[in-house]
């Protein structure tokens, strides 16, 4: 199978780059923004076409969660005409597209972990335009699969666990939300299942299918810092306190917690647990 990524300097694109050499039965294909621009349907026709293409994992998108509230016209036309782009294009290569959206469809006021099936309702410009992408992908291609995933960390690019750990170490005292509630996922975990389960989901027939994946359990913002802290014996103390602590342009939901029920039954697989994950990507950031 030839996969091309797209977006491959951002955070999940780079975590893709580096499993692809556990993935030895497949070959991979990268690009960035400056080498295919999804807001460009023919620039992503020609690669599809030169490299003899099966699949597209689409890991590109904008994703400034409060710019967007000013840039609306550009977080469009990446997350959502850009979405619409990369299923055209699949549609006419026959090629496969795999694209990432967000718990950001949400608007957090549930207190259960929140099902494909549940009605989105985004409070956010970004939330917004990660679902009209949605709309884009189910409504141009009859076989595809998105991915709604939460809290992405990694070794690579900028996120909260790289944050914590380095403010950890420069300031004595760091004040943490404990009032929003959800799942972290470690990238690796995520590339990896997208990788696994991909044969089997291009057999199954037809349809857009749409699946959550984040790690196991439900934490705030405060625990997973606190775990950082004990786990790298960070010196700082770690206070928590509410979101209006912090005002940001963008709403954040309370509750973003996905469940993960219909990925784990449909494909057998085990989700790792957050804290077990955590430590994993910890141990390799040195
Ligand atoms: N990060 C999270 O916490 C989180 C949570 C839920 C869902 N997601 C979703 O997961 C996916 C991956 O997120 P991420 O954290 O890896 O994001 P990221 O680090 O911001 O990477 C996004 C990449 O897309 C590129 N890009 C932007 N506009 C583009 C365009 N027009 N054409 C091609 N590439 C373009 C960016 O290029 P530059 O490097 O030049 O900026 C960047 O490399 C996204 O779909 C996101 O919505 C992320």
């Amino acid at each position: 199978m030839r996969i091309l990524i797209t977006g491959s300097n951002g955070q999940l694109g780079k975590q893709f780059k580096e499993i692809s050499r556990l993935h030895k039965d497949k070959e991979f294909f990268f690009a960035t923004r400056y080498e295919i621009d999804i807001t460009k349907a023919p620039v992503i026709e020609k690669a599809v076409k030169s490299y003899n293409i099966d699949c597209i994992i689409n890991c590109a998108s904008y994703t400034g969660v409060d710019s967007a509230e000013d840039n609306i016209s550009e977080a469009i036309k990446v997350n959502s005409s850009g979405a619409g782009n990369l299923a055209l294009v699949a549609a006419k290569t026959n090629v496969f597209p795999v694209h990432f959206s967000t718990d950001y469809l949400f608007d957090g006021k549930s207190n259960q972990p929140y099902t494909e099936n549940d009605i989105p309702n985004p409070q956010t410009e970004y939330g917004k335009s990660k679902l009209e992408g949605e709309k884009e992908i189910i409504s141009n291609i009859e076989k595809g699969l998105i991915i709604r995933t939460s809290w992405l960390y990694s070794v690579f690019g900028k996120n909260f666990v790289k944050t914590i750990c380095e403010k950890g170490k420069e300031k004595k005292h760091l004040k943490v939300v404990y009032d929003q509630a959800g799942s972290p996922t470690y990238a690796y975990d995520l590339a990896n299942t997208v990788i696994k389960i991909l044969p089997e989901i291009i057999d199954q027939s037809g349809g857009v299918m749409v699946y959550n994946y984040s790690n196991e359990g439900l934490a705030s913002w405060y625990d997973i810092a606190i775990a950082i802290a004990d786990l790298k014996k960070l010196p700082c103390i770690i206070e928590p306190v509410l979101s209006t602590e912090f005002p940001a342009k963008a709403k954040r939901p309370h509750f973003s917690l996905l469940s993960k029920n219909k990925i784990k039954k449909d494909f057998q697989i085990k989700i790792p647990y957050w804290r077990h994950s955590l430590e994993k990507c910890l141990k390799k950031m040195k």
